[in-house]
């Protein structure tokens, strides 16, 4: 009998529960260990703060930041060695271009030499913001620029140019019985009402996708599509912070009508084609370990408006990072970009990839931890007001501090406070904390990096910690509460048990 005809008989590799990884592991780090005690020493003597922490020391898994700590792929690291690293015009460049234009669409980059950029080079995701928001300072004042949610350095830069931030989370990401597989959407009518009143105020508006300060959660392309309706109503141009674009354009495919069929290509091109530009750190969705770019559509809404603005960008970008065949990033790492978009687009990557990160947050679910449902792509964001609420913590207390500090010490996990800490602030004056809207604790997801059972061991972790949690001390801030970008640099205390 024939192969074939035994084998249709059998169900095939796509029914098991239990698949195999897109992957096989290409070279290995063997960790060293640590005992708790060592690691809590330690931790204790950085002010408990987990930024400050050796990561040699993290024998667990590190979800610090699924940034530039994407494991690369054989092709990306034999791709270093094809680089070449020119003053001017190095080939990775051109090659980059392509993947841009074959990734995005023609029209966000124009040649080198036509007198007409459009396309920026930085080292990250931040100097490109940097650039875009110093910019736009210099042509006008009092402006504010909205966002279904600004990652915190990107508020940070706007901030820094004195114009206002301001977020428009959905009502479905507050909503703790939402099922929406889009609560990283923009609330479209509180959008409208801020464009009636202050439109002539604002030099753009912005899309982060997926939603990374909003739970890491997806944005759906009706809410894409009809954001850039009205922002063009009111004579806006719409921009993606498109760190995580791959991974936005898989939920789109997954979860909403008329996509299933699209390839992710496809659908990539159809979320570019409603922006005017965009802002992107490589190293996420661009699987590499370093870069940023910041692209402006040819003909674009921004481009119209603004004319003199690339010429401004490209002087920032010559005096901050380099010339602008490679801003600041070498021309090796600049082909690991090129591959890396490559390979992001593949289907059975990022089926692989968002089902590890759902699969983690459906575990801790099962285990009855207070985690943001449904997940997103790329973390697990954990909610320490309800994790901590049948306990003596306040929110002063920062509970979310003392939880990681905790795992971190005991477990060797490293996860971080994105919360009433990071994203609140102090004021000396009147002593008084304002704190944001969410409390989180995210396990970011770092790409091809972690197996199974390594998930698994964080999931048990935590869930220990839950079970012990009246016997969580709150914190103190012994340094720093009152500084901006605070988490990076403050310092914290155990106190007594309440
Ligand atoms: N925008 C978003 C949505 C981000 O998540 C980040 C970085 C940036 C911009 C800035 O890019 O780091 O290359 O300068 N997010 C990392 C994180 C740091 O851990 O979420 P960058």
């Amino acid at each position: 009998m024939n192969l074939i005809s035994i084998i249709k008989d059998i169900q095939d590799e796509n029914a098991l529960v239990a698949k195999p990884r897109p992957y096989f592991n290409h070279s290995i780090e063997l960790k060293k260990r640590f005992t708790r005690e060592e690691r809590a020493k330690v931790l204790e003597s950085v002010g408990l703060n987990v930024f400050f922490f050796p990561s040699e020391m993290v024998t667990g898994c590190d979800f610090l930041s699924d940034s530039g700590t994407t494991t690369m792929t054989n092709e990306q690291w034999a791709s270093l060695h094809m680089g070449d690293v020119a003053y001017g015009a190095n080939k990775g460049f051109f090659i980059l271009m392509n993947q841009i234009k074959e990734t995005f669409g023609e029209c966000f980059f124009n040649s080198l030499a036509s007198g007409k950029p459009n396309a920026f080079l930085f080292h990250q995701g931040r100097p490109c913001e940097n650039a875009l928001f110093t910019s736009l300072g210099k042509i006008g004042s009092n402006l504010i620029i909205p966002s279904n949610g600004h990652f915190d350095t990107t508020e940070a830069n706007i901030e820094a140019n004195k114009i206002k931030a301001v977020n428009l989370f959905s009502s479905e990401l507050k909503d703790k019985n939402s099922n929406s597989h889009f609560k990283g959407n923009m609330d479209l009518a509180r959008f409208e009402v801020l464009l009636k009143s202050s439109s002539y105020k604002m030099p753009l508006a912005f899309l982060t996708i997926t939603n990374n300060t909003g739970g890491g959660q997806p944005v759906s392309m009706q809410n894409i599509k009809e954001t850039s309706e009205l922002s063009h109503n009111y004579n806006v141009p719409l921009f993606f912070d498109a760190c995580r674009f791959a991974e936005n354009a898989w939920f789109i495919k997954k979860h909403e009508t008329g996509y299933g069929n699209k390839t992710i290509k496809e659908i990539v091109r159809e979320m570019f084609s409603y922006v005017d530009g965009f802002t992107i750190s490589f190293k996420k969705d661009g699987l590499s370990n370093m870069g940023g770019g910041l692209f402006l559509k040819n003909d674009g809404l921004f481009i119209k408006k603004y004319p003199r603005i690339p010429d401004m960008i490209m002087n920032h970008q010559i005096t901050t990072e380099g010339n602008p065949s490679y801003g600041g990033i070498s021309g090796r790492d600049i082909m690991t970009i090129a591959i890396g978009l490559k390979t992001v687009t593949k289907e059975e990557y990022l089926s692989y990839r968002i089902k590890q990160v759902q699969e983690f947050g459906e575990n801790m679910h099962w285990l009855g931890l207070p985690v943001l449902m449904p997940t997103g792509g790329h973390a697990i964001y954990l909610d320490i007001n309800k994790f901590f609420e049948d306990t003596k913590m306040k929110p002063e207390d920062f509970g979310g501090i003392a939880l990681t500090a905790l795992l971190l010490a005991n477990y060797g996990h490293r996860a971080c406070e994105l919360g009433y800490f990071a994203f609140g602030s102090y004021d000396k004056e009147t002593r008084k904390e304002t704190f944001p809207e969410v409390n989180f604790v995210r396990f970011a997801v770092p790409r091809l990096r972690y197996e199974k059972q390594d998930l698994d061991s964080v999931a048990e972790a935590v869930k220990i910690l839950h079970e012990n949690r009246h016997k969580i001390p709150p914190v103190e801030v012994t340094y720093g509460r009152d500084l901006p970008l605070r988490h990076f640099k403050a310092k914290f205390a155990f106190k007594a048990i309440l």
